[in-house]
């Protein structure tokens, strides 16, 4: 039998708990692959109660039975992924045998940094400042620098060491330990993969909103974020797409500039905010707060071909007397809950999930009720008790 790739994507922009959501479903998968975007992403797990952010490194590194790519469409930054790796090995988890990276995977460089924060100064879209736009459109305009340029060529990292660039020594360093890893043509690899049987989740980064086809365009990031993102950045072919699940909060955020809806500049927004710790893991940005957009989502589960939904933090809205959600460009106010966790799923909150699955016609199979990776509950099986 063919594997299948799997998705994970997020529907709004970004933040939607992705991370926890893949270490989660991790455990049902051989392999987990990131196809896009590079160290803008911030996925937050908690294992054993301590706190761990990956932006480049997919979320599944913490499984020893799992096999994780960096795949093609992703961009690297050299040292951010060092430090990342030392860090996870300071931890005790072994990645050099975990982890397996694109051939063809981008370069970010210290000259993609300093143009990404120059632009900033004129176009204030409110990027994360990891290069991470430059690196992309020097990918499409043909300038790029690959992973396969380091190995085939010890000149080219000696041309870059000629660079007048404050940290080029370090950068240098790094390309040389990411040269040590096991680097691989990871599309070939993948589809052999799929031919065994073998299955794969493919983890998304930012989010739909963000996408820059079909995100709120010019404030999106530089990527394809969507489910046809997970093609072209792993190599794969879309008749090997399996189920696509969309990720969403149970409001919505948003870090960076550009359009918000259903955004909050109130005491309920700053009570959601501090509630949900809503501080970007990248950048340390206060995120931006608001009831959820399900306009925003049913647009985005349009275009990714959404199969379940799986909602995070419902626990933050506890304790609010009403919540609102947003939908055919309105507000509707419902009854809010007092408390919820994976063992107590009061009516109200069910009748919340209710008024979203009959509006966007997908089910919302999986509920997040807290940070802890116990925290989470499959809701067929709550709703036939
Ligand atoms: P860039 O990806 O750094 O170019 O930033 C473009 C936009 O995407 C900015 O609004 C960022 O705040 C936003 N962004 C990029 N990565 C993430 C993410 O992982 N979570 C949330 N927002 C992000
Ligand atoms: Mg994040």
């Amino acid at each position: 039998m063919q594997g299948k790739v799997d998705c994970v994507i997020g529907l709004c922009f970004g933040d939607e708990g992705k991370g926890k959501i893949v270490d989660y479903l991790s455990k049902n998968y051989d392999i987990v692959a990131r196809f896009g975007g590079g160290d803008n992403a911030g996925h937050t797990i908690f294992k054993d109660e301590q706190k761990i952010v990956l932006h480049l490194i997919p979320s599944g590194i913490l499984n020893s039975k799992i096999i994780n790519i960096i795949g093609n469409g992703v961009v690297i930054n050299p040292i951010a992924f060092k430090k990342e790796v030392e860090m996870l090995e300071s931890l005790g988890v072994d990645v050099r045998s975990r982890l397996i990276i694109s051939d063809k995977a981008h370069i970010i460089t210290p000259i993609h940094i300093a143009t990404d924060l120059d632009n900033e100064k004129v176009a204030k879209i409110g990027t994360t400042g990891k290069g991470i736009g430059p690196c992309y459109t020097d990918k499409i305009s043909r300038n790029g620098l690959r992973v396969c340029d380091l190995l085939a060529d010890d000149l080219i990292i000696k041309n870059l060491s000629d660079l007048d660039l404050p940290n080029i020594s370090e950068f240098i360093e790094a390309c040389e330990y990411l040269k040590m890893f096991n680097i691989q043509k990871t599309e070939i690899l993948i589809n052999e993969y799929l031919n065994q049987g073998k299955s794969i989740l493919a983890e998304g980064a930012q989010a739909a909103g963000l996408d820059v086809e079909f995100g709120t365009y010019p404030y999106v990031t530089s990527s394809s974020t969507t489910t046809s993102g997970v093609c072209s950045g792993l190599g794969i072919s879309p008749k090997k797409i399996g189920t696509i699940y969309g990720i969403i909060k149970a409001y919505t955020t948003r870090v960076g500039n550009g359009p918000f809806i259903t955004e909050l500049f109130d005491d309920v927004g700053e009570c959601i905010s501090k509630k949900g710790q809503e501080v970007g893991s990248t950048t340390g940005r206060k995120r931006r707060c608001g009831w959820l957009d399900l306009d925003q989502v049913k647009y985005a589960s349009m275009i990714c071909g959404v199969d379940e939904i799986i909602m995070t933090k419902s626990d933050v809205l506890s304790g609010f007397e009403k919540v609102k959600i947003y939908n055919n460009g309105q507000y509707s106010e419902l009854q809010g809950w007092h408390s919820l966790s994976a063992t107590h799923i009061p009516s109200e909150f069910l009748n919340f999930i209710e008024v979203i699955e009959s509006s966007l016609h997908i089910p919302i199979t999986t509920v997040s009720t807290g940070v802890g990776r116990d925290d989470i509950v499959k809701l067929e099986k709550q709703l036939q008790k």
